[in-house]
């Protein structure tokens, strides 16, 4: 692993904000190695040096991936003039980190949404290419059935000629049903069933890949998630 100034190295662990962590350092809360470190400007190998501040260790991690309960009502993107974003809901020192969604969950669709700052993390996961399924929870109006099954698993096209993968829809009864998609298209999971008669009323994302949705969380509720959920995600 290169070098890493003490200060960058903080900041990339969302901390405090560069500016802040010179005076941190100065003012001597931080230790590197057992012994107090006053220069921001300290180079050190962030794997293999005991960074403390206050005492507490700062482990580093080069990479930072969570996972969201998105509540309705938000919208999935790092910032908004007028809405709340999906960013608003984690506090400051994770907002520092420079975390993006991992595509996308309409304003009125809730559930399990990955942010993260690792661009290949979230290409892997977006990818039709990668085959990572994405689940939902939908209630619709009317009843979805078994020609509506087929139709999805042969592929639906869209009312603007668009041509879906083959997805899987699981019947529940009582207008609800789940839907697993390995794509993202605009509103995908809407239109997929709008095109059958179906509208939907209210759309839920309960796993990515193998990753289910921690439901303790509740809405709003966030988590790190660990490298097994990482393994987790992708084994499916
Ligand atoms: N499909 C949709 O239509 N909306 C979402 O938010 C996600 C998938």
């Amino acid at each position: 692993m290169p070098l890493m100034r003490l200060d960058k190295m903080l900041a990339d662990q969302g901390v405090a904000s560069r500016k802040e962590l010179r005076e941190i350092i100065r003012s001597g809360r931080v230790c590197v190695d057992g012994a107090t470190e006053t220069h921001p400007e300290r180079k050190l190998d962030p794997t293999l040096a005991a960074v403390t501040l206050d005492g507490e260790r700062v482990g580093y991690r080069r990479f930072h991936y969570y996972m969201l309960d998105k509540p309705v009502g938000v919208v999935t993107a790092t910032e908004d003039r007028r809405q709340r974003t999906v960013l608003d809901l984690l506090p400051a020192e994770l907002r520092r980190l420079g975390l993006f969604p991992v595509g996308r969950l309409d304003k009125d669709t809730s559930g399990l949404l990955l942010l993260t700052d690792d661009g290949d993390f979230a290409h892997r996961v977006i990818s039709p290419k990668s085959c990572v399924k994405k689940r939902y929870y939908a209630e619709v109006e009317g009843e979805a059935d078994e020609q509506d099954a087929l139709a999805f698993s042969r592929g639906i096209v869209l009312g603007d000629g668009t041509r879906c993968l083959p997805a899987e829809l699981e019947l529940l009864g009582g207008g609800r049903c789940l839907v697993t998609v390995m794509e993202g298209k605009y509103h995908q999971v809407r239109r997929m069933l709008a095109s059958r008669g179906k509208p939907v009323l209210a759309l839920r994302r309960l796993s990515v890949g193998g990753l289910r949705l921690e439901e303790s969380l509740g809405p709003g509720g966030f988590r790190e998630l660990s490298e097994q959920d990482l393994c987790t995600l992708f084994k499916e």
